[in-house]
């Protein structure tokens, strides 16, 4: 049985923001959320996540996951105070507790997993991750004896000159065997530059205490400002794309692409520039998205195109073109090669078979059939002002361009919708319709004068 505790109280003053720094996304997840889903390799038994500035937001922003204990610091008089404020809530914990700070957003799950190891395997008061640093500038400072037992932790502001050319850090990741960290927790003192009560004083209060450091330095990357949450996210981005690239996949520019961790991708897909891949979206086998293409929580099958659009929550199926400059979204599910072409939106709709929508429409609550022939500019007017309507368009049909569908409205199988019609009642089988003034051609008239 192992604890989870998230500091996650602070403003995080250096973020210059309104928002919570522990609320800022990295990809489609808050820094918390990460902090928290790099402990799931250990399966805690219990998620306690610490919170103050703003905690309300960030209990909210937490409220889809389940079990967390959310534990109150109302004062932030530093991470040392904050661990304080378990004492209560883990009354009777005997196990050990993995505590993270909430801005430690790239530990990969298996590195925590060593971290609980070591620490259990060497029967340790407290095991706390480490790294040698080329640039330590802001974080603790680690010391350690011989046999890599910590001594004590001094921050960064605290140092002397002699003190700051260490370059072994403290990578706020630590777990503590909890009853020992208890006793000590209340011995904590303010006597510090920040004049706050610092967790890191624990550890020359505990034994035995040792570091583990990490082999991937980027993985400690703490993010205290906006740069640093940028050049996270640069790293983030490389480790999801290396993957994809060994996976079989081609990315064309691969700097100008981002893809979610989310993301499923087949081998030989190709990603073109300029195209971002968000949350639960799976591209199959031999499809080409972008260049200039947006795909989020959508699932596109093999052999499809789409190039320069935007499809989110949707379902295209194999072999279908879409692009470029189409729109699907809210349930829009596309059949088998189909054609979706230029400045078409399809919004929870669905097409059969090789049905085509290549210029110029908006199909709204709309079901077709196979091998439909949606003309340029067919319009499913499909809003009354109040509420939303459907149209079906039967296996076959072809609408003329420019035809309005007033729904609720349904054309059956074979219909021939004449252009610049606008359809207000069913139309049967195998039926021409014309709905709409005839022209009228008067040889040789002109405007008489006065
Ligand atoms: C801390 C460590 C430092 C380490 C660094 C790693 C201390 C004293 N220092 O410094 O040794 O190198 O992390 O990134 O722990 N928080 C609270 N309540 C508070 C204060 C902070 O919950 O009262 C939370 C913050 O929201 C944040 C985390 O604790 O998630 C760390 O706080 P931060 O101010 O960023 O600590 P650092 O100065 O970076
Ligand atoms: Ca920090």
């Amino acid at each position: 049985m192992v604890a989870v505790a998230i500091l996650a109280a602070g403003r995080g003053t250096r973020m210059r923001s309104q928002l919570p720094k522990v609320l800022h996304p990295l990809g489609s997840k808050t820094l918390v959320e990460r902090a928290l889903d790099s402990c799931a390799s250990v399966q805690p038994s219990r998620e306690l996540v610490i919170v103050g500035y703003c905690a309300e937001q960030v209990q909210a922003a937490l409220a889809h996951r389940e079990k967390i204990e959310f534990v109150a610091q109302t004062e932030q008089l530093g991470t040392g105070h904050a661990i304080q404020q378990l004492l209560s809530p883990l009354q009777g914990f005997e196990d050990d507790i993995l505590i993270l700070n909430g801005d430690v957003p790239l530990l990969r799950p298996e590195t925590i997993a060593e971290l609980l190891n070591t620490h259990q395997q060497n029967k340790n008061a407290a095991t706390l991750l480490t790294a040698q640093l080329p640039d330590a500038t802001g974080y603790g400072r680690v010391f350690c004896d011989q046999d890599n037992r910590v001594q004590q932790i001094v921050e960064h502001r605290d140092c002397t000159d002699a003190q700051r050319q260490n370059r072994r850090i403290n990578a706020g990741v630590y777990c503590f065997n909890w009853p020992r960290l208890a006793e000590v927790l209340p011995k904590l003192s303010a006597d510090n530059d920040q004049q706050e009560y610092y967790l890191t004083d624990v550890f020359a209060m505990m034994e035995p205490v040792m570091a583990m450091d990490v082999v991937d330095v980027q993985e400690i990357s703490g993010i205290n400002n906006r740069l640093q949450l940028a050049n996270a996210y640069t790293i983030w981005q490389e480790r999801i794309k290396t993957h994809w690239l060994l996976a079989g996949v081609t990315l064309v520019d691969s700097s100008s692409i981002t893809i979610d961790d989310t993301v499923e991708l087949a081998s030989d897909v190709v990603i073109e520039p300029q195209t971002h891949l968000r949350g639960q979206t799976k591209i199959g086998s031999g499809s080409r998205i972008g260049p200039g293409s947006l795909i989020e929580n959508s699932q596109i099958g093999e052999h499809v195109t789409a190039m320069y659009s935007v499809i989110t929550d949707s379902v295209v199926q194999a072999n279908c073109r879409v692009g470029p400059y189409a729109h699907l979204r809210n349930h829009a599910e596309i059949g088998e090669q189909c054609r979706v072409g230029n400045f078409v939106e399809i919004k929870q709709s669905q097409l059969g078979t090789k049905t085509n929508a290549a210029h110029l429409s908006y199909l709204g609550n709309a079901t077709l059939g196979d091998r439909v022939n949606v003309g340029a500019g067919t319009i499913t007017a499909n809003y009354d002002g109040v509420n939303k309507h459907p149209t079906v368009i039967g296996d076959g049909s072809k609408t003329g361009s420019n035809s309005v569908l007033v729904a609720p409205v349904t054309l059956g199988t074979d219909v021939t919708v004449a252009a610049g019609s606008v359809v207000t009642k069913d139309v049967e089988d195998d039926t021409l319709v014309i709905a709409r003034s005839r022209q009228i051609t008067r040889k040789g008239w002109r405007l008489k004068a006065d």
